[in-house]
Order: structure tokens, then sequence, then C-alpha cells
């Protein structure tokens, strides 16, 4: 199967096939619009392998999920999220004196130049953090030049400021002095000391609690071609610096059919519990067409299974409220959304689960994090996945920049009549 023949308009056309190392099949339409004068269509582009990419591997039907080659659940039993990192951005697992070194440049790059602190106080209270992190990711790009031969550096200055920046923007929005970070705490650790330690006296991060957000992050870690990962392809693509291209994957993020979409589960789950907990009443409005409403946290372009992560996620979150000691209404709320789901024509029919985002929330939320910062975490997980991703383009040797074509259905050509003539 080395060709794929088109016919168009009683001309035939052969293509050439890529396959992957799993078996994936694309037709390489290098050639179609030289050849023919056609380009492919296909909005949202569900059809449509953009790379090669040797970093995340998805099986959507089978609900498989892995990093460089390892399965998630393996990588989730265990691994630290910085170790998650080394693997996603150099491809394989560090040595232990490659280990070493990875962890002390993360901890010696954590701190902001502390003129970034003046760029808080421009911000209302009551800012969003993704503008704020955004933003901030975007600026480090006028403390740090992009150079090729800094690459590296930038891109652990990235990934071990992102947290300082993120907890920073959320003590800002309670008017509590900034913690600053400690080389002695791990990753998860220093970002949760940082978000909830105050000067006046000491913290110890609980270890259920080091142990939750390491998972968390390292279930966000990457997810191969999605909307925001694609969004910092497309921008890199075109020579932005590391920081800008990033800058803009925080902002593709953000929408609440993307990562925003942790917020919106957990904003979703307290409008049902306030409606009296009535989740039938919801789950038949997801069906309505006439509504617009949507289960948030429920299906997903790749996966027509469950989605290995959420399998994970629900055993965490009984794990972790056990552990905390909390009884959280939301968290029996979504389990009787999926049980009911799960038996429900509409659901089956068009394959949808519960996606990374639906119990999530409910984890971040038992940890006392604010539901507004709940998309930053997924950020903050998904930061080494978009800087592997954007290191793996750069060093594509065919690398272009990515400029899509379209199909025009607007005005044809017409005479500009001025006014007094008309
Ligand atoms: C993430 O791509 C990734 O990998 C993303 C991510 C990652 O790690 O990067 O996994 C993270 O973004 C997870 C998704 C989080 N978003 C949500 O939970 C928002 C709710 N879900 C949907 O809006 C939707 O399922 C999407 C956006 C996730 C996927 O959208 P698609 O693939 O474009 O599917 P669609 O909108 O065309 O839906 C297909 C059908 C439609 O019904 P019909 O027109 O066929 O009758 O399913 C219905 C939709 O109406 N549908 C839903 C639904 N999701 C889809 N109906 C009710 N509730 C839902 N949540």
């Amino acid at each position: 199967m080395k060709q794929a023949k088109l016919t168009l308009e009683g001309k035939e056309y052969e293509f050439p096939i890529v396959i992957g190392t799993e078996g994936e099949v694309g037709i390489d339409i290098g050639a179609l619009r030289q050849n023919s004068g056609a380009i492919t269509f296909d909005p949202g582009y569900g059809n449509t392998g953009s790379c090669r990419s040797a970093i995340t591997f998805i099986d959507g039907e089978q609900g498989i999920l892995r990093y460089r080659g390892y399965p998630i659940e393996e990588l989730a039993n265990g691994m630290r999220f910085t170790d998650v990192c080394y693997l996603l951005i150099h491809g394989h697992l560090p040595s232990p004196e490659q280990l070493s070194e990875w962890r002390h440049q993360l901890n010696h790059h954590s701190l902001i130049h502390e003129d970034m602190k003046k760029f808080f106080e421009g911000y209302p209270p009551n800012a969003h953090p993704m503008a704020i992190l955004s933003s901030m990711i975007g600026s480090l790009a006028t403390y740090y030049p992009d150079e090729e031969a800094l690459f590296d550096l930038n891109m652990i200055r990235l990934l071990a400021k992102t947290k300082t920046i993120a907890a920073f923007s959320y003590k800002k929005s309670i008017g509590q002095a900034y913690v600053y970070p400690r080389n002695d705490l791990t990753y998860s650790s220093d970002f949760l000391h940082m978000m909830f330690a105050v000067p006046a006296e000491p913290y110890g991060v609980p270890k259920v609690l080091d142990n939750a957000l390491n998972l968390l992050l390292i279930l966000h870690a990457d997810h191969e071609q999605n909307c925001s990962t694609s969004t910092v392809r497309m921008v890199g693509s075109s020579g932005a610096n590391l920081f800008a291209s990033i800058a803009s994957g925080v902002c593709a993020l953000w929408g609440p059919l993307h990562g925003g979409a942790n917020q919106e589960v957990i904003q979703m789950l307290e409008q049902i519990r306030d409606d009296g907990g009535d989740y039938n009443k919801y789950v038949d409005l997801a069906k309505d067409k006439t509504s617009d409403f949507r289960l948030m946290g429920f299906g997903h372009r790749v996966y027509k299974n469950f989605d290995p992560r959420a399998l994970i996620l629900k055993k965490a979150a009984d794990d972790v409220l056990n552990e905390l000691g909390v009884n959280d209404p939301l968290l029996e709320i979504a389990k009787n959304l999926e049980e009911i789901t799960l038996k429900d024509e509409f659901f089956i029919e068009r394959k949808l689960y519960p996606n990374v985002d639906f119990y999530s929330g409910i984890i971040y939320r038992a940890m006392g994090l604010p539901t507004e910062m709940f998309t930053v975490m997924f950020a903050l997980g998904r930061m080494p996945g978009w800087i592997a991703q954007w290191k793996e383009m750069r060093e594509e040797p065919s690398g272009r920049i990515n400029r899509p074509r379209q199909i025009y259905v607007g005005e044809q050509k017409r005479s500009y009549v001025p006014v007094k003539e008309r």
C-alpha cells in the first residue's frame, strides 16, 4: 500500500502514503494543488495530520496514551513530574547525573526578575490568571534573548518560572505577600508552598497534596496535536521565539472547549448542586438540540473510548478526598452523570465519555485551589509538552511556515461606485 489514488474531473492522481510507527496511515498530499489545482477541505482539521511527531501517541479507539512510548498508566504510577518533563523534551529518561543536573537547573532558575513583580501591579484584583500567565510568559522574551545557543537555557527558564508566575498571580489576587520558590522542595510542593504559605508561619505541604499535584501535572504533560499545541507549532513556525509561541498556547488553552473546560466542569456541577442536584435534568438538556448546554468534561475529538487520564483521575479523586477527609457533593454528582451517560444512547452513539477535565477540578478544589486557577494548573502541566513539540518543530529539517489555504465564498469581482454617482 504505497500510493493513494484520487480521481478528479476524470483525471487520476497518485499520492504517496506515510505510515506511522503504530501503523497509522496518512496520505501525503504535498503535491495536490500543484498537480490538480484543488486543495483538501477539512474545517477543524479532524482528518488532517499537520506533522510527524515522536513525542506522544494516542489511540482514541483503544483509549491509549503514551509519552515517548511509555504508557501513561506506568508514568503516573510513581514518577516525578520533572522527570516526565525531561523524558518529553529529550526523548529518553534521564541518567541519575542528568536528572540531578536537570533538577538543579529547574531550582536555580525558578525566580523571576524582581522588576517583573511590577507587572502584577497593573492588573485588577479580579484579573483572570490565564490572562496574566500568557502576558507574563510573553514578557519573559524581554528579559531573555531568543538565541539558538540559549534555547536549552530558555526552555529551563520557562519550565522553572511558570510555577512562580502562577503562584505570584494568585497571591496578588488575594492581596497576600509573594512567597518565593524554595530549592529544597519538589516542583509540586514548591508550587503549593508558594500558593499557601504565609510569611507569618511555617507551612509544610502535606504529602497527599504533593502527590496529587504531581499526578495531575504528569497526566496533563502532553497530548499530541491538540488545539493549544497546534497553536504553539503554528506560531513557532513563523520563527517566533519560544516565549511568544508558548504564550499563544496559553491563550488557546484558555478556551472553554479546551483547557478552560476544567473550570467549566466545576461551575456546571455547582449549578446542578444549586439546582437541587437534579442531574437527569442536565443530561436531558445536553441532549436537547435546542439548548446550547453541553456536559462539560465529556467528549473528545480523538478519544472514542474512555480518556485514560479520566480513569486515573476518577480513582485519584476518591483517594485524595478520602485522605483529606473531604466529602464533596460535586464528586457524587459527577459520578452519577458518568453512570447515566454510559447507559444513554445519545452519548453511546456519539462515543461521549468523560475526558481529562471531568474529574481534575474536583481534586484541585479539594486541594484548596481556586476555580479560576484550574486552567493555569492545566497550563503548568502542559508546559513540557508545548516545549517538546516546539523543539521538535524547530528541529524538523523540512520545516516551513504553517499557512493553510481556504475555499473563498465571498463576493465575486465588482466595481466600486463612489457615493455621488449612486
Ligand atoms: C481537552 O484535543 C485534545 O487532546 C484536548 C485535551 C488535551 O489534553 O489537550 O484532551 C484537553 O480539551 C479535553 C476536552 C475538554 N472540553 C470539554 O470537555 C468541552 C465539552 N466537550 C465538547 O465541547 C466536545 O466534545 C469537544 C470540544 C471536546 C470535541 O468536539 P468535536 O470533536 O468537535 O465534537 P462535536 O462538537 O462535533 O460533537 C460531536 C457530537 C455533536 O452532536 P451531533 O451534532 O452529532 O448531534 O457530540 C455532541 C455534539 O453536539 N457533543 C456533546 C458533547 N460533546 C460533543 N453533546 C453534549 N455534551 C458534550 N460535552
